[in-house]
């Protein structure tokens, strides 16, 4: 049963929209086996809903979308079988708390299909408009789509 955890700075914007993009396409394959949980490496807004224009996103694009801010912790190295971060900033921080870079550490933009090079960030859209938004929902739902489609051709 593989478990997933995306991380992003605040846990308001781009990693709760993650999971619930992940989540819903889990179902919408017919994918069983799978869990998923989200979580900020800032402490800013703990306890918090996702933002509003987060909520928006997911609403306008059918995604059911629940969840309240945590912060990473060490112990999600064990309890995690993958875990994404939106950008190298977000990466560099999980090696930070955890004390070491776990295995099963990757960047979410690994699985973008016109990546070249180093992956790319899920731009942070805190500061920008509803645009920035779309745009992050956009390309996590295809890089998630593509871990999946990666994880499925595995098994075979
Ligand atoms: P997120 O976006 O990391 O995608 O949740 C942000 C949310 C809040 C802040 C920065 C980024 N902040 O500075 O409070």
């Amino acid at each position: 049963m593989p478990k997933v955890l995306f991380v992003c700075l605040g846990n308001i914007c781009r990693s709760p929209l993650a999971e619930a993009i992940f989540d819903h396409q889990c179902q919408s394959k017919g994918l069983t086996g799978y869990s998923s949980d989200s979580a900020g490496t800032g402490a800013y807004h703990i306890g918090q809903q996702p933002d509003h224009r987060t909520i928006k996103v997911a609403n306008d694009n059918h995604i059911p979308i629940d969840h309240r801010a945590r912060k990473f912790e060490p112990e999600d190295c064990d309890e995690f079988d993958f875990i994404f971060a939106m950008d190298q900033s977000n990466f560099e921080d999980i090696i930070s708390i955890s004390g070491y870079r776990p295995k099963h550490l990757h960047l979410l933009r690994e699985f973008d299909s016109n990546q070249k090079g180093s992956p790319a960030d899920v731009p942070d859209p805190y500061y920008g408009g509803i645009d920035g938004f779309t745009n992050i929902y956009k390309i996590m739902s295809e890089a998630i789509d593509n871990f999946l489609t990666s994880q499925q051709a595995q098994k075979g």
